[in-house]
């Protein structure tokens, strides 16, 4: 099993040690623009290995694809992150040129590898790699519902004074402040729906808190967060590498699911060797369907700004 990175910056450092904590794969490459970067990275990283115990091999590049070939996943998290007050839709001028040159760098060298897109607005330029990469779609795969359901129980447990191993939760929607929808009905503590211990007030708020999760971060740090989303990605990357069918709520293209047509949205799907094995399709309420109906309004929004 080989990954590659792409950005070995904040995001993409953290997701590579995350795999290689997990130990499943044999080899990350790190690729960055800024030379010496992912190097360096790579390098300490490596030495962390000895005293965490993983044997995955980890190397650094710059701007090299050639060292990237036969990826069985590739990771994009280069571009720019959001600065305090910044929203993610903000940062499409610069990262579509990144994301379109570093897709297509990727799949000459690896054709028939799995992205993982992580760059922001993350479900259009999932979109814009389905647009111009050539994969299939199932082998395009936006990460941003993993994270927001991270941080939706994250604040369930929170709320709860309970350990968040005995909350579940998932957010789907677009990846954005507004587009988010936490699925609050269908939260539950240990099976037990969260409604039965939060009143509407107290969940309300929950929601609130997750879909400004990144923000809130973002106002803290200065910067955007990295831990949870290296965490997300490599889950997401040790399922697909495992196959272990696992779900999570992730950006795919939909052509008729959910009544959408020709976007790429949160929704969830199964993950396993094959990237997204299915779309599952829940019931949602009138006033999830209108949520998710607004949020795909804005991502098509961001999609319409895209030179394609
Ligand atoms: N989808 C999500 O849930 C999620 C979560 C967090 C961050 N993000 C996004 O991930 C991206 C990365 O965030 P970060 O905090 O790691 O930023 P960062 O600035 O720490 O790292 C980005 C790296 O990309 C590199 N880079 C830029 N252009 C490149 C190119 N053409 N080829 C190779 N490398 C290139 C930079 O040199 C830098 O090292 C941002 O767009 C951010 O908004 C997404």
């Amino acid at each position: 099993m080989k990954v590659t990175v792409v950005g070995a910056g904040a995001v993409g450092a953290s997701c590579a040690e995350y795999i290689a904590i997990k130990n499943f794969a044999s080899e990350v490459v790190l690729v960055d623009i800024k030379e010496g970067f992912a190097e360096g990275k790579a390098m300490d990283l490596m030495q962390t290995a000895s005293l965490n115990g993983f044997d995955t091999r980890i190397t650094g590049v710059t701007g090299d694809y050639s060292k990237t070939a036969n990826s069985d996943v590739c990771v994009i998290t280069s571009g720019i992150p959001r600065k305090p007050g910044m929203t993610r839709e903000e940062l499409i001028g610069i990262n579509a040129g990144i994301v379109k040159d570093v897709s297509a760098n990727l799949v000459k060298h690896s054709p028939n590898t799995i992205l993982i897109i992580v760059s922001n607005p993350m479900d259009t330029m999932a979109y814009l790699a389905h647009k111009t990469s050539g994969l299939e779609k199932n082998k395009i795969i936006g990460m941003g519902g993993a994270l927001d359901s991270a941080r939706f129980k994250y604040r369930l447990a929170e709320a709860l004074g309970a350990p968040i191993s005995d909350v579940d939760g998932m957010v789907i929607g677009g990846h954005s402040d507004t587009g988010m929808v936490p699925l609050t009905r269908m939260a539950t503590r240990n099976s037990i729906p969260m409604t039965k211990f939060l009143s509407e007030e107290r969940l309300e708020q929950v929601k609130e808190d997750t879909k400004v999760g990144g923000a809130t971060l973002t106002k803290l740090l200065g910067t955007s967060a990295w831990y949870a989303p290296g965490a997300a990605v490599s889950a997401m990357v040790q399922a697909i590498a495992c196959d272990q069918k696992k779900m999570f709520p992730c950006s795919a293209l939909l052509e008729g699911e959910y009544g959408m047509d020709d976007i790429s949205i949160g929704v969830p799907v199964i993950l396993g060797k094959n990237g997204i094995e299915k779309i599952v399709e829940i019931e949602l309420t009138d006033a999830e369907k209108n949520h998710i109906k607004e949020s795909s309004e804005g991502v098509r929004k961001t999609n319409g700004l895209l030179e394609l």
